[in-house]
């Protein structure tokens, strides 16, 4: 039976979202509930709160998605189960209180309503995004495998070449900091708020980015991997250096030559695999991708270069249940499910990856 919609939840960190996809990647429904408020306090996610959360909002969220995906489809809330064939869920990898959330609505719902379900890797989701469509987006006409992908969000910061469905070649990976953890703690030494890349990104806008000179760590090296722990160090030790008119002074300064230290080395990496593997196709995906000049310089790459840039909309780039959905509804199809013995997992299999 060929699968058309499936209902999909993820909650590997802290946003609860919940969708209905079809099988052509469009997105019926999707509603996300973010948690940055509870976390704000602390600077960053702190583990047991994500998980509680998420066992408040999943419910409530799960019925709103059922209700919209009903109109949507235009027939009743009380048969909208007879609509919906299969049930995706992110398994791994993640914070494993929070997975286990999602991952055990998932088995209750698949059980109850007798659907098949599958467990999949949030990265999958991550790097299937540009398919999604909805009536404000849709992949450009030829886009399709192979294509190299960048990874960037507040937990992860990857490289992939995307061969085809379920074969996903990791090229390179943050070696300590991920990208957005590297913007999110700058922010915090300088007290501008939780998650703090978007205050970089509005104030670099009236920036110099060449004020400070800010190290680009194995920007020259032949890998594709990154590490963002030094230039974490060259910040703080450069504020520690500045008085507290002076930092008020140079904020915007600062904020700008931090930004692109990160900033050049993903784009010069993303530059080099996508040259090396002689591929035409580039997606840039994950909540830092959000970010202006990640946009403006990738865009002037490809430009120049003749490559096919996608970066999905931001509302598919940051973490949301459209695009594990997706990633699901295609293994589904081709036959794929998990048993009610799934477990959530912390840390990717190894045959997620090659
Ligand atoms: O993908 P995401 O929503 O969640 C995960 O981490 O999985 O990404 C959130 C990260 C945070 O670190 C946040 O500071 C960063 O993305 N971010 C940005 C921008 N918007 C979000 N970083 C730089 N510039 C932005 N405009
Ligand atoms: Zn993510």
């Amino acid at each position: 039976m060929s699968i058309k919609y499936v209902l999909a939840i993820e909650t590997s960190c802290d946003d609860t979202s919940v969708s209905v996809v079809q099988e052509d990647g469009f997105v019926i429904s999707v509603i996300s509930a973010n948690q940055d408020q509870a976390h704000q306090p602390f600077g960053g996610i702190v583990p047991e709160i994500a998980s509680r959360n998420h066992t408040l909002n999943i419910l409530p969220l799960v019925d709103a998605v059922l209700k919209q995906s009903a109109q949507t489809l235009g027939c009743k809330q009380e048969v909208i189960w007879q609509h919906i064939d299969g049930i995706v869920v992110t398994a791994r990898p993640g914070l494993i209180g929070s997975l286990l959330v999602g991952v055990l609505t998932a088995k209750t719902l698949a059980l109850v309503h007798n659907k098949p379900f599958i467990g999949i890797n949030h990265l999958e989701g991550h790097l299937l995004a540009p398919y999604l469509r909805d009536p404000g987006y849709q992949p450009p006409d030829h886009f399709n495998y192979p294509y190299i992908a960048l990874a960037i969000s507040g937990g992860h910061t990857n490289l992939y070449k995307v061969h085809e469905l379920g074969d996903y070649e990791v090229l390179g990976s943050t070696v300590d900091d991920a990208a957005g953890e590297a913007f999110d703690k700058f922010a915090k030494m300088l007290n501008l708020g939780y998650p703090g890349g978007v205050q970089v990104d509005k104030l670099s806008q009236n920036g110099e980015p060449a004020a400070f000179k800010f190290p680009r760590a194995m920007i020259h090296e032949k890998n594709y991997d990154f590490s963002f722990s030094g230039l974490k160090t060259a910040a703080l030790r450069q504020i520690e250096k500045m008085s507290e008119s002076e930092r008020a002074e140079q904020l915007e300064n600062l904020c700008a030559s931090y930004q692109e230290a990160i900033v050049d080395v993903l784009i010069t990496k993303l530059a080099r695999a996508v040259e090396n593997e002689g591929v035409k196709t580039a997606v840039v995906t994950g909540g830092v991708s959000a970010n202006s000049r990640v946009r403006s310089m990738a865009q002037d790459w490809a430009d120049k270069k003749g490559v096919t840039l996608v970066i999905p909309p931001i509302r598919y780039c940051t973490d949301n249940a459209a695009m594990i959905g997706y990633a699901g509804i295609c293994r589904l199809n081709r036959g794929e499910t998990s048993t009610q013995d799934l477990c959530p997992m912390p840390k990717p299999l190894p045959s997620d990856f090659r």
